[in-house]
Order: structure tokens, then sequence, then C-alpha cells
């Protein structure tokens, strides 16, 4: 397969074959509901009907089939040059907790791989993160020290193995790789056997948390009544009154998978400057795929989609010596703006109702500790990381309140812009393939002309809060810059924080 430009993303990860599951047509009593099948879902899942729990996973699509299944798939605690920088803003011991909670979750990993003979292409990795110009030379620097302060087993270097002008690297030792959907499914298998029931193409649109008993509600109108509800859909699809579109903002990040001549000397890399660039390989068909990971931007905003796999191709070919192309995906991150992830109670006096989300691209290991921590929550037992990861954490705002300004301020000017927007380009002006910003009856509108012709033409309104979305070639797709909502070319929604889909002007 050649990068054709008019292909659409396939992740290599899905490959393999899921199980898949009937669509919740009943209501139904549990003790928990857990609302999402990707890591998070599937971890908590899996440890709650190990406890005895009965559990049911409403997925508003397929298994497996969010962020986990459009990931690099490290698992790592080392993730980009962030040690000194949580010293700094919450001190030496919650970033030392910080780094000891996602080393557990390596752990737990290698621990069932072990124990249960899970296939999953784990392999131990050394962690490199390397700089490229003289400033992040100096940062590299000032993050060893933060690893020496807080234990972490690791040395500095001056390069790394490949064609690429590194002036100085950092090893994290210990880390490790796998195939996350591998691994996912024999806990999925093992959840069900345990008794979880698992339901796909099952939308939440709602919880009902008037009563002590919460109920999930779905688009089909069904109600799921339990004593817990655990919000595992990445963006979280309920927001009363957590506010989280205004405390997070959305990445889009892109990887390709490869093949190569060289002789891969094993490990994991990461870039400390721009642009982002991730490495690693995974086992394939008897020889290794090589993976390239980078490009990120915030969803709906910056350059042409497609030039961010250009990107990394041309990284391939000169870095690697790229010699066949076969995937390419891209995934949306949630970042908060302390960069820790939310893990736990919803808000106060929403006790009965979780959330794990804004897992900054480290979703591997964030995932696996989130799922341990939600149980605990679940199981009323105390776990060391509550305090950090809690939603509600006392010292959230203060390391950067400028990021806090900021986000909202990016999104007041979205909100403006794209308002104001004028192109004379109309949907005569279209080619097969192609999608645009185009006046349709004197107004802004997002059109697109599938391969036979067929046009579509959509308010782009984004039917959260009113920013104009964008077109991604890449995906084809309308994303929204200001909180990351994304509908596919016909409007139907693809990822939130919205419910409800674009206005279709026109199909015809
Ligand atoms: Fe909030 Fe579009 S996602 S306005």
């Amino acid at each position: 397969m050649s990068g054709s430009e008019h292909q659409f993303p396939k992740t290599f990860w899905r490959e393999i074959e899921l199980p898949t599951y009937e669509p919740l047509n009943e209501d139904l009593s549990v003790d928990v509901a857990v609302v999402g099948a990707g890591i998070t879902g599937i971890t908590a899942a899996y440890l709650l009907s190990k406890e005895g729990l009965k559990v049911a996973i409403l997925e508003a699509g397929g298994v497996l089939n969010g962020t986990t299944g459009h990931t690099t798939a490290k698992l790592t605690a080392q993730h980009g040059m962030i040690y000194d920088e949580f010293i700094q803003h919450f001190g030496p011991e919650k970033a030392r907790l910080y780094f000891e909670s996602h080393m557990n979750a390596i752990q737990f990993v290698e621990t069932m791989v072990k124990e249960n003979g899970i296939d999953c292409d784990y392999s131990k990795e050394d962690a490199y993160i390397y700089a490229t110009t003289e400033e992040y030379v100096d940062k590299i620097k000032t993050e060893w020290e933060a690893y020496k302060s807080l234990n972490i087993d690791g040395s500095l270097k001056d390069t790394i193995p490949f064609n690429i002008p590194a002036k100085a690297a950092l090893l994290m030792r210990n880390q490790a790789q796998y195939h996350p959907l591998k691994f996912l499914k024999s806990l999925l298998e093992d959840a069900v056997n345990a008794g979880c029931s698992v339901y796909e193409n099952t939308v939440a649109t709602d919880i009902e948390d008037d009563d002590t008993e919460p109920k999930v509600v779905t688009k089909a109108g069904h109600r799921v009544t339990c004593k817990q509800v655990i919000i595992a859909s990445h963006f979280p699809f309920y927001d009363k009154p957590g506010l989280y579109f205004a405390r997070m903002h959305t990445d889009r990040s892109y990887a390709i998978g490869i093949k190569t001549d060289m002789d891969y000397p094993g490990g994991i890399y990461i870039s400390a400057d721009s642009p982002a660039r991730s490495i690693r390989t995974t086992p394939y068909n008897g020889e290794k795929l090589l993976i390239l990971g980078g490009e990120n931007h915030k969803t709906g905003q910056g350059i042409d989609t497609l030039k961010h796999y250009e990107a990394l191709q041309l990284f391939a070919k000169e870095a690697f010596g790229l010699k066949e192309y076969h995937y390419r995906w891209s995934a949306q991150d949630m970042v908060t703006l302390d960069k820790l992830p939310f893990i736990g109670k919803y808000s106060e006096g929403r006790e009965n109702i979780l959330i794990a989300t804004g897992y900054k691209k480290w979703g591997m290991t964030t995932g696996i500790l989130a799922g341990h921590l939600l149980t605990d929550y679940v199981m009323d037992r105390e776990n060391p990381y509550m305090e950090l990861y809690s939603p509600s954490r006392a010292f959230q705002a203060d390391p950067d309140f400028k990021s806090v300004v900021t986000t909202n301020a990016d999104v007041a000017k979205h909100l403006i812009k794209g308002k104001l927007e004028y192109t004379d380009k109309s949907t005569d002006d279209l080619q097969m393939g192609e999608g645009s910003v185009v006046m349709y009856n004197g107004k802004r509108a997002g059109a697109y002309k599938d391969e036979n012709g067929k046009l579509y033409v959509v308010d782009t309104t984004c039917t959260h809060l009113g920013c104009e979305c964008e077109w991604n070639r890449a995906e084809k797709s309308w994303d929204c810059p200001c909180h990351g909502s994304r509908y596919s070319y016909s409007g139907d929604v693809i990822e939130g924080p919205t419910k409800k889909a674009l206005e279709l002007l026109k199909e015809e």
C-alpha cells in the first residue's frame, strides 16, 4: 500500500480480530456502569469484575476503537520533560508519586503478561528523550538533575543511534512497549468470563442522578441503574457542572507504520524539542514495523492535516531509510491545564460518578493506573494517588494560571474569527474527494464531494458552543478548534464534547 492521500487512515493495532457485542436493548441494573470500552474502561471493568461486582460496559461505537486503538503504545513514565517542571510546580513528593504510579502501571502489564501468559508482544525497553538543539540540551541536563533527585533510574547520553542530529539524550530504564489491543482483548475476555456484560453501539447521553442510585440514559432510551458510574469515554459525555471542556484543550497527533532496511537497535524514543517525534518498533509478520509518531497540534487549528503525515514520511526517509509505507493513523488527546490527568470523583456532591480523562497522550500507563484508582474509589479503599489526580485537587490552577486564561482566550478568538470568515469558494468548485469551507445560500458552510460526486453540505457551526468547524483533509472530518468536537463529513458526531450532529443542509 502506498500513502495515497485519498486513503482513509488505518491503525496497525486494529488489524487483530476483536470480539463484537450487541447494543443494549433493555433497562438494566448493575453495581457499576462503565461508559467507554477503551483502556480505562476495560481495566476498571476487569478489576471490578474480579472483585465480584456486576459490571456493564456501554460503548458508543466498537470496543477499543477510540484513542486506545490509535496510539503509539509506549508503556513509560518518561512523558516528555516533565519531572523538573512537576518538582517546581507541585514539589518533589508529588513528582515522585507521579513517576511511581506510572511505573506501577507498567508492572501491572508485566505481571499480567507473565502470570496469565498474555501474548501481546510485550518487551522491556530503555526509553530515551533526545534534544537536537542547544536550548534543549540544557533542559535535558536540568531534567537529569530532576531524575537524580527523584531516584529515577536513568543516565545522560551524548546521542541516539539514528541518523538524527541529537546532541544529548536522557535515558530512563525499565520501560516497555506492547500491543495494546492484544493485551486489552485478553482483559476484556477475562472480565466477560467473570460476569461483565458489554454493549457496543450504545451511546450514553445523560446521567439521572437525583436518586441515590444514578441511571445512565442511552440514546435509545434505556436506563442502566447502578451504584457507581465510571465515565471512561475519553471526553466526558456528561458535563454538569464539571465544565471539563473549559479545563482541558484537545490535541491531535499522527503516527505512521513503515518498513525500513535498518537494523533497529531497540529502545523507545521521543524528541524533547519540536517538531515532536516518537519512535518504536513492533513485531510485524516475522519482521519489524517501525512506528513513528508526532506532529501534534491543537484540534481544528494549524496547517492542512495531510501535511503532518507527509512530514512524518520525510522524517522516516531521512532518519531510517523508508522502504514501505504500510499504515497511518491519528489520535485526539485531552490536555489539562496543569498537565495532570483528572481521575476520581466527578465533582463534589456527585460521589457516585467517577471520571478519568486528560491523559495528555500518555494513555497507556494513565489508563491502567486510572482503572486501578477508580476501582479503589468504588471499593472504598485508600490509594496513595487519589489526591494527586483528583479532578477537584486544590493545587491545580496554581502552577499555570496563565494557561487557563490562554486556553479560554483561544476559544474566544475562534468564536469570533470563524464567524467573520468569508470565502469566494462555492460547492461547484469542489473536486471529487475534496472538502472545504464554502459560501452556501450566502452563508459560511462546509461542503464535501465524495469520490462518486455526491455532495454533502453542513452548517459548520459547532453544536457545542457555536465555534466554526474547520475541514480536516487527512481524516475527512469537520473539527472544532474550540474544545475539539469532531464530525464526519456528513455532520455525524465523531468526538465530543458535543452530542449533537451538525445540521446537514444538503445531500445529493
Ligand atoms: Fe466547544 Fe465546538 S467543541 S464550541
